[in-house]
């Protein structure tokens, strides 16, 4: 079962209302899209797009109930715009990214995103395109494998992890895995949280597979594009190198001048886009964190487009 996170914020964040239209980039089990859905009764329209077939099917089921007023689109979200276009879909007043993967997911061993269950390495999102986790595993040079795990893990260890993995190559299970890299990391001796000693190396190499910053990235400027003026977008993100990029290029978009502090007159002409809504990220009530301990690192950031 996923526990859809920050539910009753994002609803008052985009406020859904009848004759709305949404857009749902990261669908899943299309809890938040209920949502989205029963508050824009009776007619609001929600335009659901998960990378994951098989979320896709699950959602299809859940959000049967709503007949006609739900289309769903089997797309990585870094598609949004050529989406949009190719079905007309209207400009949004509301667009949610619920970033990451679902807790589904995250428990089918054969998707091999979790080192609690034996499952391949694989840890696409998308099954039906792109390299796996162990083609990265077993194919990158040494060192590319110690800077990936460094920069999207935050893993300290990176180097001696990187090391241990090569030695120990091909690995082609998430169980090995995680073996190979608590002996290299000395099981919990590292000074870092008390988390299991592979959850960094999972993590980044889960970030790199999907490309998740960089599809990220390119996707804040089209879910911007893809809203009529006064609507609302908002970002649940779930690490700090996610609500980085989320967190800057709002701050970008809401500012006339983007010049460096040392340009003395503008001269980069940028005019604000959107209007920031949370000057704080919003976080999970602690209950919602007892609840579900997925939702502890989740931030929501929220921007309108500007109604000029
Ligand atoms: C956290 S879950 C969303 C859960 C959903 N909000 C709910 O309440 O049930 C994230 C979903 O986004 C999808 N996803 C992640 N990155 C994506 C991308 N780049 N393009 C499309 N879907 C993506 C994942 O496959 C997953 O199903």
């Amino acid at each position: 079962m996923h526990k859809s996170v920050l539910l009753q914020e994002i609803i008052e964040a985009l406020q859904p209302h009848s004759s709305g239209i949404y857009i749902d980039a990261t669908v899943g089990a299309g809890g938040h899209a209920t949502a989205l859905l029963k508050a824009s009764a009776p007619d609001g329209q929600l335009f659901g797009l998960d990378q994951d077939q098989s979320a896709l099917e699950i959602a299809t089921r859940q959000l049967a109930q709503f007949g006609h007023r739900v289309h769903l689109f089997h797309a990585n979200f870094e598609q949004l715009a050529q989406v949009a276009k190719d079905h007309q879909i209207p400009k949004a007043d509301g667009l949610l990214l619920d970033l990451g993967v679902s807790s589904i997911q995250l428990d089918q061993p054969e998707r091999g995103f979790s080192f609690q269950t034996d499952g391949p390495l694989d840890m696409r999102m998308d099954t039906t395109t792109g390299p796996t986790a162990a083609d990265l595993v077993n194919r990158l040079p040494e060192v590319e494998l110690a800077n990936l795990i460094y920069r999207y893990g935050e893993e300290r260890q990176s180097r001696r992890i990187a090391r241990a993995i090569v030695k120990a190559r091909p690995i082609e299970r998430t169980v090995e895995l995680a073996q190979v890299v608590a002996r290299a990391s000395g099981s919990g001796r590292s000074g870092q949280a008390k988390i299991h000693p592979a959850t960094r190396t999972f993590q980044a190499l889960r970030i790199a597979t999907n490309d998740e910053l960089g599809a990220l990235e390119r996707t804040l400027p089209q879910a911007i594009e893809c809203l009529k003026p006064g609507g609302r977008l908002a970002v649940i993100s779930f690490h700090s190198l996610e609500d980085r990029i989320v967190k800057q290029y709002f701050k970008q978009e809401s500012q006339d001048c983007i010049c460096p502090p040392e340009q003395p007159v503008c001269i980069c002409r940028h005019k604000a886009t959107i209007d920031i809504i949370t000057k704080r990220p919003i976080m999970p009530s602690l209950s919602e964190i007892d609840e579900n301990p997925r939702a502890r690192s989740a931030k929501l950031r929220v921007v309108e487009l500007k109604r000029v």
